[in-house]
């Protein structure tokens, strides 16, 4: 009998006595701790705009999956990895976490990439008391929701800071002056544009213009005009790939030469793809860079492009930390009841990961440096590391 033949049958005898009804579900009920296989979820946008977030995001779950599965899983039981597509949208994701659940008895959520994203499945697990571990939603109001919500990346606190140094002080910039192009619905994008502005007036910038748009907009030429002539020295623009590459190519058309500087949310192949050379020149921070030589690194991405035929972006790393750290967690804890769970997740200290060494605070969040790189021919290239204190 199969799991869903079994389900429906269970609605049929929820009058049993409760001997039976035990006896009968065990081996069907993913999260008992006597089922052969542990069940965990992962939500992920893997369609629409920011498709290659949760392709890549599951691509790097799926590797860590099969290693931890061919090393004989967690103490004798085999990992199954849910993955349910939230399309981008805010209403799909809390559904998918509803189900991943309630229906699915998952004993931990991987997800979302989009904090507004994260936003919205994080209360669900908040309340069914199911670990949920972001590896890259970098707003700080995601761990806030409560004590069962991780992340195993850095904040955008730090991301701001990060790219206000960068702006006033690489060589190439220099800038005192800044516009700031915002995507006014997205958590991210307001919440990054914020920490910017904060770190780069501190540093004695001024920012010139704010200019605003909406996730899908395909016109950035009134918004454009206005930065052309405020004169600044950098445009700063922290939104997620497809919008990015369009701003960039509008703004080469209007004539607009000035580099943009960006956040994590640009990592992605589509870049540039959809920009081509208009997005040369310009910068964004990052988790990773594929040029790391650190060896750790380098086998990742090995082993990586051999399993899926793409080299990994920062995302796909963020994925594999993420899984690692939470069977990590599940082979130290007592049991996988999610308090004991949450607990040794919080207990994380000096994860040796591909994204760097990782320890969860008590806030719930990693406290990483970041890198910056450049968009050369297309490409990211690195440019610099910078530390968290720095
Ligand atoms: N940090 C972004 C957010 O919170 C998501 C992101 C992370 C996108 C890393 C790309 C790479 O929305």
């Amino acid at each position: 009998m199969t799991c869903t033949d079994f389900q429906s049958m269970r609605r049929l005898i929820v009058f049993m006595p409760l001997g039976l009804l035990s006896l009968l579900t065990s081996g069907c009920q993913p999260a008992a701790s006597s089922s052969p296989e542990i069940v965990i979820g992962h939500f992920a946008s893997m369609t629409g705009s920011e498709a290659t977030f949760g392709q890549s995001t599951d691509n790097g779950i799926k590797l860590a999956v099969d290693e931890i599965n061919a090393a004989g899983g967690i103490n004798g039981k085999q990992i199954r990895l849910i993955t349910y597509d939230d399309k981008g949208d805010a209403r799909e994701a809390g559904t998918a976490v509803t189900r991943l659940t309630t229906k699915d008895g998952v004993v931990a959520v991987l997800g979302e990439v989009a904090s507004g994203l994260s936003l919205a499945g994080a209360p669900v697990c908040q309340e069914s008391g199911v670990p949920m571990v972001t590896p890259s939603s970098t707003n700080p109001k995601v761990t806030k929701i409560g004590d069962m919500i991780f992340r195993v990346c850095f904040i955008d606190p730090f991301q701001g800071s990060v790219c206000a140094k960068f702006a006033s002080e690489h060589a190439g910039l220099k800038a005192g002056k800044a516009a700031i192009l915002t995507d006014q619905a997205s958590p991210y994008s307001v919440g990054l544009q914020e920490e910017f502005q904060k770190a780069f007036e501190k540093l004695g910038g001024k920012v010139v213009t704010k200019q605003t748009y909406q996730a899908g907009d395909q016109d950035f030429s009134a918004q454009l005009t206005a930065i052309r002539s405020s004169e600044p020295d950098v445009v700063f623009v922290p939104g997620y790939y497809t919008d990015v590459g369009n701003v960039a190519l509008q703004a080469r058309k209007l004539g607009l030469t000035t580099p943009l500087l960006g956040g994590d949310g640009w990592d992605s192949s589509k870049l540039g793809e959809i920009a081509g050379s208009a997005i040369d020149g310009c910068f964004y921070s990052n988790h990773y860079s594929q040029e790391d030589p650190n060896p750790r690194v380098q086998e990742f991405i090995k082993k990586y492009s051999e399993r899926h035929k793409q080299t990994p972006d920062g995302l796909a790393a963020l994925g594999y930390d993420a899984a690692r750290i939470l069977f990590a967690a599940m082979k130290r804890a007592k049991s996988l009841d999610g308090k004991a769970l949450a607990a040794e997740l919080a207990q994380t200290t000096n994860f040796e990961g591909v994204t760097g060494n990782i320890s969860i605070d008590g806030d719930r969040n990693a406290v990483k440096s970041a890198v910056i790189l450049e968009m050369k021919d297309g490409k990211p290239k690195y440019v610099t590391t910078i530390q968290p204190g720095a």
